[in-house]
């Protein structure tokens, strides 16, 4: 063994030890580091012949990496959809680490269980009927490809054919109709083969985000009879409207198309009863996208794809091999997913879950929710700025009053004051910025501290 690593073994419980110490630091220091950095870019250091061993690598990153990293899993980060991690997932994430696993195929260990059991306790979280079954992936986006390559497949058993076999050309053309998709689904069109101008924006209700069903059913009318896919979104990244779930799938009965519904955040409205009648019709569609590394508060990368036509997906996603074991009903995560080889991403999952319970995690969506209503509140009252939609769930969209176009330098300035961190976007044609709140650490002080940046800035 070399001798930097011989050293590092024989020392790993003192090692471990220190990094677990420089961790604790980093995560105390959450509250009082720059919440994010206008990044200046690092030119890459020569790869050093002669490694440093553990403690020379801690040390190292320390002084070259760590001042320039993101409060990321801190409560002021609003940017994005960004969750933090409950101390149960994070200690899941050390303990996925450790023990290394690859559930890829059930044949060495019980860990494809505790996946099932994980997507078990999601399935039942979400309020899924249990037809819905799942498979952890990255993240939304690669849930959402995964959902709509269950789609393509079906589309092609509606026409006679397996795209799995014979390839997209014996399907022909496909329509992908959708209101308000997030940019992950025209980047899945793109990579399954069906081409982004397959998709087909339809109407939105005047003022929202929501679909206009009227349209979307004239839109699959038009169609004249030929299958189709229809992208539903329940929670859009700027508003977090929610298309009518229930209306859209009652269209099945006159129309045949896949019904992929985009729930990468929305999904946790079914933990606040004041909301969780924004998902009414949810468990009736055909494949649904979660996130958890948003609101479930586990560390990247993870998120859950549920589908009912888990036959399809493994025509889609089998990878038989000898050596791989046969093909069962039930078969190995290896057969569900783009993915062979993975690590155990359910283990943090499994933990905050296990330590919190459903009641823990309920707590964490309506604090959030309560404290964008806040945000949103302090904002309106505040004259130089102005709400572009009503803070429905989780996310605060706003924009300057006067001088909407300068709503980048905002940002900017709120980056460079250290405070908090927020994205811009444009809605509705107005360039704006959203707040979003999906981390468990937020408090109601975060949000006061978040106005008095907002007020500053605006005087
Ligand atoms: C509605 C929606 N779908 C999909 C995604 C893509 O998620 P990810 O970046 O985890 O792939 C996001 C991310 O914000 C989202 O808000």
């Amino acid at each position: 063994m070399h001798p930097l690593l011989d050293d590092d073994l024989a020392r790993l419980p003192e090692l471990l030890d220190e990094t677990r110490a420089y961790a604790v630091r980093l995560l105390e220091g959450l509250d009082d580091r720059p919440v994010a950095r206008v990044p200046a870019r690092r030119r890459p250091e020569p790869l050093p012949a002669e490694g440093t061993g553990l403690r020379g690598a801690v040390k190292a990153f320390a002084e070259r990496w760590e001042a320039g990293l993101a409060a990321s899993a801190g409560p002021r980060y609003l940017g994005f959809v960004t969750g933090g991690a409950t101390p149960a997932s994070l200690a899941g994430d050390w303990l996925t680490g450790t023990l290394d696993q690859n559930p890829t195929s059930g044949i060495d260990s019980t860990g494809p269980d505790l996946e099932r059991e994980t997507v078990a306790w999601l399935r039942e979280l979400f309020g899924l009927p249990g037809e819905h079954e799942g498979t952890l992936v990255s993240g939304a986006t690669m849930s959402n490809f995964t959902g709509l390559a269950v789609g393509r497949e079906w589309l092609g058993e509606r026409a006679g054919i397996s795209v799995a076999d014979q390839g997209l050309a014996a399907l022909g053309p496909v329509t992908v109709l959708s209101a308000s998709p997030h940019s992950s689904i025209g980047k899945a069109v793109s990579m399954l083969g069906l081409g982004r101008s397959a998709l087909r924006r339809v109407e939105v209700l005047p003022g929202r985000e929501a679909v206009n069903v009227t349209r979307l059913e004239r839109a699959l009318e038009e169609l004249g009879g030929r299958p189709a896919i229809v992208v539903a979104n329940a929670g859009t990244v700027n508003t977090v409207d929610f298309d009518d779930l229930r209306a859209i799938a009652a269209l099945r009965e006159r129309y045949p198309f896949w019904l992929h519904v985009d729930a990468a955040f929305g999904a946790f409205a079914a933990l606040s009863p004041a909301h969780a009648h924004l998902l009414d019709g949810l468990g009736e569609a055909d494949s649904i996208c979660v996130d958890l590394h948003k609101w479930l508060n586990v560390p990247y990368d993870s998120a859950v794809q549920f589908t009912r036509r888990r036959d399809l997906q493994i025509r889609t996603f089998a990878n038989s091999a000898a050596y791989l074991g046969p093909l069962s009903d039930d078969p190995d995560f290896v057969h569900l997913t783009p993915e062979n080889s993975r690590r155990l991403r359910a283990i943090p999952a499994w933990f905050t879950l296990a330590a919190y319970g459903r009641e823990g995690h309920a707590e964490i969506v309506r604090r959030d929710i309560a404290l964008a209503g806040l945000l949103g509140e302090r904002i309106a009252a505040m004259p130089g700025y102005r709400l572009l939609a009503p803070v429905r769930l989780n996310v605060v969209c706003f924009t300057l009053a006067r001088e909407p176009e300068r709503a980048g330098e905002l940002v900017t300035a709120i980056t460079e004051s250290g405070e908090a961190f927020l994205t811009p976007t444009v809605y509705d044609g107005v360039p704006a910025l959203r707040a979003a709140f999906s981390n468990w650490r937020t408090t109601e002080a975060d949000v006061e501290r978040v106005a008095g940046v907002l007020a500053r800035l605006a005087s």
